[in-house]
Order: C-alpha cells, then sequence, then structure tokens
C-alpha cells in the first residue's frame, strides 16, 4: 500500500508535528457582564459558571483572569431599571455602567478592553436602536446615538469597540467620531455578519434586553442567507472596520470559511451564549466529555477564525 494516512497518527508527537491548527489563550476575548450595585456576584441561570459583577468586584475578577492567560476581555453593560428610556442615552453617559467599569479596571490593570457598542440593554423598549412612531428601527437617527457611545466608552479607556446593533452604515460614523476626537488609532471590531439567531436566548435573560415587542430580524440577517455575508463584510471592510465578525460561530462555521479567503483583515467569531448554554449543560450532566469544548473552538479555527469570543475563555486558558 503505498499511501498510509495512518502513518502519521501512530503516536502523539507525530501527530503534534503534522497539526494544521492551535488555539492560545492571546485569540481568546472572554465577554462580561457589569450590573449596578455594590459587591455583587450574581449566577446568570442560563448560562451556568457565568456572573454579573458589580464595578468594585471587577478589579480582583480580572487579576484572576490575566493570572490563567487571558489578556483581552468584552464589556456588557446592565444599567439600573430607572435608567432605561427611548433613545437609550444612558449607554453615552459619561458616569454609565460601562464607562465606570473601564476606568474602575484601568486603575489596575492594562487589560485589553474591547467593548459590546449597541443600545438594547439601554432602551425602553429594548430595540438595539430609536423607533418611529410605527415601531420600526430609525436606521439613521440611531447612527449618532451609536457613534456617541462608542466614543464615550474610548474617552473612559476603551481599546476597542465592537458595534453589534447592525444599523447600516454605523462603523463609517463611529470611525469619523472617533476621528474627529483624536482616536484615529482606537480599532473597529465590527459585528459585520450578525444573523438574528435564536441562540442569543441566554444573553438576554443574563442582559436584560429582549426586545419588548417584535424581534430583531428587520435589522439582524436572516440565517437562511449566506452570500449576503460576503456583502455584509465588505461593507463593513469598506467603511473601516478592522476586524470582521460573524456570530454565532458553530452553527455558522460555513460563513466563517466561505469569508476567510475574501476579507483580508482579522476574522473574529462569537460563540455565541446559547452555544455556551448546550456545551455546558450537556458538560455538567456528564453526556459529554469536557473535552467538546477545546474541540468545538478548534472546530472554529479550522474555518479560519482568527480570533474568538467566547465565554469559555477562561476554562479554555487554563487547560491550554
Ligand atoms: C447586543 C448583543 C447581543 C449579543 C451581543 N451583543 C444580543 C442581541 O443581539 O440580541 C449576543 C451575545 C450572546 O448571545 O452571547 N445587541
Amino acid at each position: 500500500m503505498i499511501n498510509r494516512p495512518r502513518r502519521l497518527r501512530v503516536n502523539e508527537k507525530i501527530r503534534s508535528l503534522v497539526r494544521e491548527t492551535s488555539l492560545q489563550p492571546e485569540q481568546l476575548i472572554y465577554p462580561m457582564f457589569v450590573v449596578e450595585g455594590r459587591d455583587i456576584k450574581q449566577e446568570i441561570m442560563a448560562m451556568p459558571g457565568q456572573y454579573r459583577y458589580s464595578v468594585d468586584r471587577l478589579p480582583a475578577v480580572i487579576r484572576e483572569l490575566e493570572n490563567i492567560g487571558i489578556s483581552q476581555i468584552m464589556l456588557f453593560g446592565i444599567p439600573a431599571s430607572e435608567d432605561h428610556d427611548e433613545c437609550g442615552s444612558s449607554a453615552w453617559a459619561a458616569d454609565g455602567i460601562v464607562q465606570r467599569a473601564i476606568a474602575e479596571i484601568k486603575q489596575h490593570s492594562d487589560i485589553f478592553i474591547t467593548t459590546d457598542v449597541c443600545l438594547c440593554e439601554y432602551t425602553s423598549h429594548g430595540h438595539c436602536g430609536m423607533l418611529d412612531a410605527d415601531g420600526y428601527v430609525n436606521n439613521d437617527k440611531t447612527l449618532q446615538l451609536l457613534a456617541q457611545t462608542a466614543l464615550s466608552h474610548v474617552q473612559a479607556g476603551a481599546d476597542m469597540v465592537a458595534p453589534s446593533d447592525m444599523m447600516d452604515g454605523r462603523v463609517a460614523a463611529i470611525r469619523a467620531l472617533l476621528d474627529e476626537n483624536g482616536y484615529i488609532n482606537t480599532p473597529i471590531m465590527s459585528y459585520a455578519v450578525k444573523y438574528a439567531s435564536n441562540f442569543y436566548g441566554p444573553f438576554r435573560e443574563a442582559a436584560n434586553s429582549a426586545p419588548q415587542h417584535g424581534d430583531r430580524k428587520a435589522y439582524q440577517m436572516d440565517y437562511h442567507n449566506g452570500r449576503e455575508a460576503e456583502m455584509e463584510a465588505a461593507l463593513d471592510v469598506a467603511e473601516g472596520a478592522d476586524i470582521i465578525m460573524v456570530k454565532p460561530a458553530l452553527p455558522y462555521l460555513d460563513v466563517v470559511a466561505r469569508l476567510r479567503p475574501q476579507i483580508k483583515r482579522p476574522l473574529a467569531a462569537y460563540c455565541v451564549s446559547g452555544e455556551y448554554a448546550m456545551l455546558q449543560m450537556a458538560v455538567n450532566r456528564g453526556l459529554v466529555q469536557p473535552d467538546i469544548i477545546y474541540e468545538s473552538h478548534i472546530a472554529i479555527k479550522r474555518a479560519g477564525a482568527d480570533i474568538i469570543l467566547t465565554y469559555f475563555a477562561p476554562e479554555l486558558a487554563k487547560n491550554l
């Protein structure tokens, strides 16, 4: 027999020699939830092992993360319920929840902070932008609010901003306002290819951000579409996005693989709350081996992602 692929599988040394894909802790971004209050570490019911932290608890948590090799976090703010309004104005308040969290973290650490830029956690109706009288999310009126939100995060000390709202033109609006204010070197990681997905369910419980009426299908992408992802990614690159993200990750690896040869920018994939919940609960019940988590993240890398946003970041980093 001439071809025996098993020759390269005989032992771990030869297998590692020919391994095509690897995962480093520096490629992981850990998403975290910040709440109002003091001394709070509250487990998120739909995401066992994930917590909402109050600002004062963050420095200690960040120190632990850095000790296990995590150098990247993504912050989500959960404002007090009385701070919700029609246009989500607490999203860009200088003393808003995310802005205070950034300042507190940066006093103790230089961990790289990316912020999720969106209005849904801050609006009374739970949509990602301003509503017209008929309930339609008004694209163009929302752009300035998103840009203002991004700017306030950067002014508070954020290292990178990540718009997740799916309004058309928001990358250009954010880039223009950051540049105008001198932040020419602050990168934008765009949630360029974000599907209207059922996999965000646990997140919406975590962040209390479910839309009060309707759904997000008039701005997030239709999951029947793959070709459209190429257009969305190309538009965001043209508007100045530095990193392109696909979200969710595991059910959308075809999209990651499809974009990889086209996009000359780094590609990120977000393993979202529903993916976390499914894997973690199956592991917790002993239905599958915990190594399924590493395997799943290798699959995301193999499909072509350079960066993975994942709630499993600490667990992966500990084992790498
Ligand atoms: C905000 C936002 C969402 C997620 C990230 N940013 C929720 C949504 O679009 O409804 C989802 C993250 C996750 O499910 O882990 N727009």
